[in-house]
């Protein structure tokens, strides 16, 4: 499939460039005044395209946000092991004035090897002491439900009684039962408690009546309603959620977790089986990954590990992705790497995965699985397995070739899943992507990467196109991750809103239109605790009662209920509009001290800038570190990273020349263009003169580069890098053109100049935004036909719609539809503010109308009769 409507585009072009700018961008961001544009539509419905794997759109879950333990693991308990490094971490000692004696951990005699702490009570007066547990940022407890509690305990001395209670937020006993049978030995003691009243921060409370010691340990809580009324099991309306959005697959177990910020604290599969009780806990690497949001009581207790992710998968029907470490911890923190020669029990971990998986009761993985209850293979079946998660360089190639030869040679029938980094365009992707395309071992070529994208909407909109050129011959994608941004990458201020809902609606619909090449696509991430997160926006939040699924799930849920078998070719008429590279220049140092001089801002004949910067900087926007001395301009901190910008939005095609010197330090002096100085799309394009490329475990800092990359809506794209050094000391004098072009989905060509001599030379790709966003299906049990359209403007656009060889259309159709304003959004206050509603659509035919409402997906189901094709 091909961007088709190019003359299109350079009539919006054209148009675009009358406008004035707050009309572009109004054309871009949709915040124009209603109004309705006449579009048609066209679904070619007699010449199937590509098929659509059953497994198309699916889950990513990590045990991020508290989206497992606090989670979808339904266990209340905090620390029920007291095998937290701060082993009282999530309880407290109660111990009321006429309470004497002492709560002490101890480690002799443990109940069994792998739980080495336990606590222990000893009560020296008549008043209770105790200790309790304040769960996941409180317990959530409803009026009429019962909860399961269990402990073990071993009395030590004294007859004391022992009582477990439930207590809400204001103090008041929820619940109380006595915990009896206690012995000189260590046994599990059960209790049921049923709360008198619905509490969202109740605690757990165990009190030791009278003189006496007893140890305790491996306290545990859970609703006997569990998902599936488990023991032990998963909570209910979280687990109901993901089933209703019906994923195709489930990813587990993330994410950066199964790196691990090194490689002792990476996943490890085998660790997560057996009985809950032996599984080894781990810190989660969400503990302490963002120092503006620190969870130093987060910790995986692995009571949600594969064989209950597997379990998951069956129960909801979609198909296991499970990931494995590929030898390499997470390379935004250390980037470890297991030495070639030692990757063997990496590799065996995933060959055993796979027998865990899919082999007989007989066989040693498979009997482990018999143990859990479940002898017969997992059902579906895993047929993929992921090799590490977002990796990227030389070193994840060469341990990549180590997992494909081993596993390919045992299991030629697993698809594996690679990396190619973090991001969809950045230098370490412009690294990988090619090498992915040619990569073969033992003639197994990589069958399908995981690309990742988070960035702002407009990206997702001016992306939708992204895979229509892709190679149809080489690895197919799976997008493992994304999600749209509202204000950035890692803000804690992002929203889940219908914006970007819309946003990423309308990718979508390129990635359902490419179903030849994307295989696969998962929104990232899939839980948060309202009250413990670390990463925002995620798809369905929940709070200790309740699970709400975001505004973005219903998009998902839309996607994945009417998913379909064949793509329909179909286009839309409607206008594209491109946006022009325009704004600011920028002086930039990156880890050095530099100076500048002379910067002259050109458009033609005409100077936008004539700064000598001999005695003063005007219009430079600067900061601490800039001053003007010795007859430049200067960024003095040899460790800064800082960038002084000059100029303004109206600035499109220009020339930029200057003199810069680095002074000091060893970075890269970074000169900008086009700098658009907007949060929406936040573009521009810069030159790095010595800088390196690969990420931060990669680069190799003795081999200097220049570097031309551009920037938009929360994303770098590598346009072109080469060796090259910049010598400290010595002033260069730098030009940068931004010229007009009409080379074909491009915004500019940008030449770049240093001492008079063209160094570097690249065209700036265009970004065109459609203004309707338009896919098809067909669901062949049905003979359906699923149109799928996305209006993310802010006017209705009326349609006509052309079924071309459609057969035997029944006239009343169904339109769901979701709609609302861009800023709308489901929460726990207002759960259910934007939901999908149905709707009959009266007249379908071969030819019909109908009208899409401003900031809408709409799905458009059109029946045939039985036996139409
Ligand atoms: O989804 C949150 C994180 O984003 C994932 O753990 C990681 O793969 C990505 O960087």
């Amino acid at each position: 499939m091909k961007w088709k409507p190019f003359v299109g585009t350079l009539l919006a072009l054209s148009l675009a460039a009358c406008m004035t700018e707050s009309e572009r961008n109004e054309l871009l961001f949709g915040r124009s005044p209603v109004t309705t544009e006449n579009v048609s539509i066209t679904v070619q419905a007699d010449k199937p395209g590509p098929r659509i794997s059953p497994a198309m759109w699916g889950a990513f879950f990590e045990d991020i946000n508290f989206g497992g333990d606090g989670g979808l693991y339904a266990e209340m308990v905090k620390n029920r092991g007291f095998e937290f490094p701060d082993a009282m971490m999530g309880w407290f000692k109660i111990s009321p004035s006429l309470a004497k004696g002492d709560v002490t951990i101890q480690t002799e005699s443990p109940y069994r090897p792998s739980q080495t702490h336990y606590a222990r009570i000893a009560s020296k007066a008549g008043a209770p002491l105790g200790i309790s547990n304040e769960g996941f940022r409180g317990m959530g407890v409803k009026i009429g439900e019962s909860y399961d509690f269990s402990a073990q305990i071993r009395r030590v001395d004294g007859n004391s009684s022992v009582v477990v209670q439930l207590v809400g937020e204001d103090g008041t006993t929820l619940a109380a039962a006595p915990l009896t049978g206690l012995s000189g030995n260590w046994s599990q003691v059960k209790a049921t408690l049923k709360p008198k009243d619905r509490d969202g921060h109740a605690r757990l409370a165990i009190f030791v009546n009278g003189p006496g010691t007893v140890d305790i340990d491996f306290v545990s809580l859970f609703p006997q309603k569990t998902w599936k009324n488990r023991a032990g099991g998963l909570r209910a309306d979280m687990a109901q959620a993901l089933a209703d959005m019906h994923p195709g697959f489930l990813r587990f177990p993330g994410g950066c977790i199964v790196e691990g910020s090194e490689l002792t604290n990476r996943y490890q599969w085998k660790n997560t089986i057996g009985p809950v009780e032996d599984r080894k806990l781990l810190i989660d690497r969400w503990n302490y990954e963002f120092p503006w949001r620190p969870t130093p009581d987060y910790y995986q207790s692995f009571g949600l590990g594969f064989f209950e992710f597997f379990q998951l998968c069956e129960d909801i029907g979609a198909a296991p992705l499970p990931l494995v470490n590929a030898g390499m911890a997470c390379q935004f923190n250390s980037g470890e790497l297991c030495p070639p020669d030692q990757l063997q029990p990496y590799i065996q971990d995933a060959l055993d995965l796979i027998e865990f998986a899919n082999g007989p009761a007989t066989s040693e993985w498979g009997a482990k699985r018999a143990a859990m209850g479940h002898p017969d293979p997992f059902n579906p079946p895993m047929k993929m397995l992921g090799v590490g998660n977002e990796q990227w360089g030389p070193q994840y190639l060469e341990r990549l070739t180590a997992f494909t030869k081993a596993i390919k040679a045992k299991y030629p029938e697993i698809t594996l899943i690679s990396d190619a980094g973090p991001s969809p365009d950045d230098d370490r992707f412009a690294y990988l992507w090619p090498k992915l395309q040619e990569f073969k071992v033992d003639g197994h070529a990589a069958d399908i990467v995981d690309q990742h994208c988070y960035a702002n909407p407009i990206w997702f909109l001016t992306n939708a196109h992204r895979f229509d050129n892709y190679d149809r011959n080489g690895p197919k994608v799976f997008f493992g991750e994304y999600a749209a941004q509202s204000e950035a990458i890692c803000s804690t201020k992002n929203r889940n809103n219908l914006e970007c809902a819309l946003a990423e609606a309308a990718f979508m619909t390129g990635l359902e239109r490419n179903a030849d090449v994307v295989r696969m696509a998962s929104y990232a991430p899939l839980f948060s605790n309202t009250e413990a997160w670390q990463w925002t926006p995620d798809l369905i939040w929940a709070d200790s009662l309740r699970a709400v699924p975001s505004v973005n799930y219903y998009v998902q849920q839309m996607y994945c209920k009417n998913r379909g078998d064949v793509v329909l070719p179909t286009e839309n008429t409607a206008s594209l509009s491109m946006q022009i590279p325009r704004g600011r220049i920028g002086l930039g140092t990156n880890h050095c001290a530099a100076e500048f001089q002379d910067v002259r801002v050109t458009e033609g004949d005409r100077a936008l800038l004539n700064a000598t910067l001999a005695s003063e900087a005007p219009g430079f926007t600067g900061g601490d570190t800039w001053r003007v001395a010795s007859g430049a301009y200067q960024q003095s901190d040899p460790n800064a990273s800082a960038t002084s910008f000059a100029g303004n939005k109206s600035w499109s095609y220009y020339t930029l020349s200057l003199k810069a010197r680095r002074t000091a330090g060893s970075g890269p002096i970074i000169i900008t263009v086009c700098d658009d100085d907007t949060h929406a799309a936040a573009s521009r394009t810069q030159w790095i003169l010595g800088g390196t490329t690969g990420g931060p475990t990669v680069a190799d800092p003795s081999k200097p580069e220049y570097i031309l990359q551009t920037h938009f809506a929360e994303q770098d794209q590598l346009l072109q890098h080469d060796p090259g050094t910049l010598e400290s000391n010595r002033w260069y004098d730098v030009k940068i053109e931004v010229l007009p072009t009409t080379k074909p989905n491009c915004a500019a060509q940008v030449q770049c100049y240093l001492d008079g001599k063209l160094i570097q030379s690249a065209p700036l790709p265009a970004h065109m935004m459609p203004q309707l966003f338009t896919s098809a299906t067909r669901d062949e049990k049905s003979g359906d036909i699923i149109l799928k359209v996305v209006n993310p403007r802010e006017s209705i656009m009326y349609a006509d719609i052309a079924l071309n060889g459609a057969k035997q259309l029944v006239s009343l159709g169904q339109a769901t539809i979701l709609s609302g304003a861009n800023a709308d959004e489901d929460s726990l206050a207002t759960p259910t503010k934007v939901m999908p509603r149905t709707e009959s659509v009266v007249g379908v035919g071969a030819q019909f109308g109908y009208k899409f409402l401003p900031h809408s997906m709409t799905v458009l189901r059109l029946a045939t009769k039985p036996g139409a094709k």
